[in-house]
């Protein structure tokens, strides 16, 4: 019998991990709690579907363990890993080379063995712009974006992203307003133009409390949710509504469930909406680009997803 989720014992060797398996497991998706995860949902198909003889699986890691199970699956002849919460802060570090968009990200989500080596990628950052795009019709790096809980993993990534696209104006709100400011100030160098005055008002911090919120909202495009407000169906919308108007774009990264009350709200005020499965549609088909170059896993994955999670 093969399992939903393995954990580090079942990596001791390759009889134990792929018994009562069809095809032996070279990838994986490595967090904590991790059984949700729809990453194998993702992968598989397309696996299959490229008539690649090889199992995607779920392991169970618990913080501070990363390395050890990377050099486990390293030793297994792995093709690579997502990595996923708690982990993709460790994973930075324990990558031999990293990615320097990833590195401006903070986090590593996906790793490729290369002889011996682990190469550390971030696939969040640019499947949020493929995700924006495909959703709204139209590209990051023109837009006045405001990125609310910009002081967690997820909003940092999405932040960064936004700033490495050089978009038009960047508004960073966040619940505790150090940590946004934090980012600022390691994202600014993006924001300063060529005669070096500073950001400006390019890229701006606030409270999630701010009385002003709804004031500066009216002077952006797109708003994104990236705190886990809203996982919860009993959760409040993380915005007043008086923030959201009919010209906005509003992304939630949550996508379950699919409708959170910041897109209900949105919807109601009027504006476009969209929930996180683009963003995990994109960041699996670059991750799967990673790891197998010049296949196109796009349609197969969509189809996959649809299915997983209908
Ligand atoms: P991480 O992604 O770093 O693990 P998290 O605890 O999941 O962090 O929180 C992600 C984001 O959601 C953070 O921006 C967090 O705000 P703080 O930086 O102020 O902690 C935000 N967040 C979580 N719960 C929240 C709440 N009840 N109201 C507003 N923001 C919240």
């Amino acid at each position: 019998m093969t399992k939903d989720v393995y954990s580090l014992p079942d990596l001791r060797d390759r009889a134990l991990l792929d018994e009562g398996a069809g095809s032996p497991a070279r990838l994986a998706v490595i967090g904590s709690p991790v059984a949700h995860s729809l990453s194998p949902q993702l992968h598989q198909p397309v696996l299959d579907a490229t008539g690649r003889d090889l199992r995607y699986i779920r392991l169970e890691v618990e913080p501070g363990r990363l390395d050890e199970s990377l050099a486990a699956l390293q030793r297994l002849e792995f093709v690579g890993a997502n990595v996923t919460v708690p982990h993709k802060f460790e994973a930075l570090e324990a990558c031999d080379e990293v990615e320097e968009a990833a590195r401006t990200l903070g986090a590593v989500n996906t790793i490729l063995f290369d002889q011996g080596l682990r190469l550390g990628f971030n696939t969040d950052g640019p499947g949020f712009v493929c995700a924006i795009h495909e959703e709204f019709l139209v590209d990051v790096k023109d837009l006045r974006i405001m990125v609310v809980g910009a002081g967690g993993g997820a909003g940092q990534a999405i932040a960064a992203q936004c700033a490495l696209e050089r978009c038009e104006r960047l508004l960073l709100v966040n619940r505790t307003t150090a940590k946004a400011e934090a980012l600022a100030a390691r994202l600014a160098p993006f924001f300063e133009s060529e005669r070096l005055e500073g950001p400006g008002d390019r890229l701006l911090t606030f409270p999630l409390d701010s009385p002003h919120l709804a004031d500066v909202s009216g002077h952006v495009d797109l708003i994104v949710n990236t705190t886990s407000v809203g996982l919860k169906r009993t959760d409040p919308s993380p915005l007043p509504a008086s923030c959201l108007q009919p010209h906005h774009l509003v992304y939630d990264t949550i996508y379950n469930p699919p409708e959170t009350k910041l897109l209900a709200e949105a919807r109601r005020n009027g504006a476009r909406v969209a929930n996180g499965r683009s963003l995990l549609l994109h960041q699996g088909v670059l991750a799967f680009e990673l790891w197998f170059p010049g296949t196109r896993p796009l349609e197969v994955m969509r189809r996959a997803l649809r299915e997983a999670s209908p």
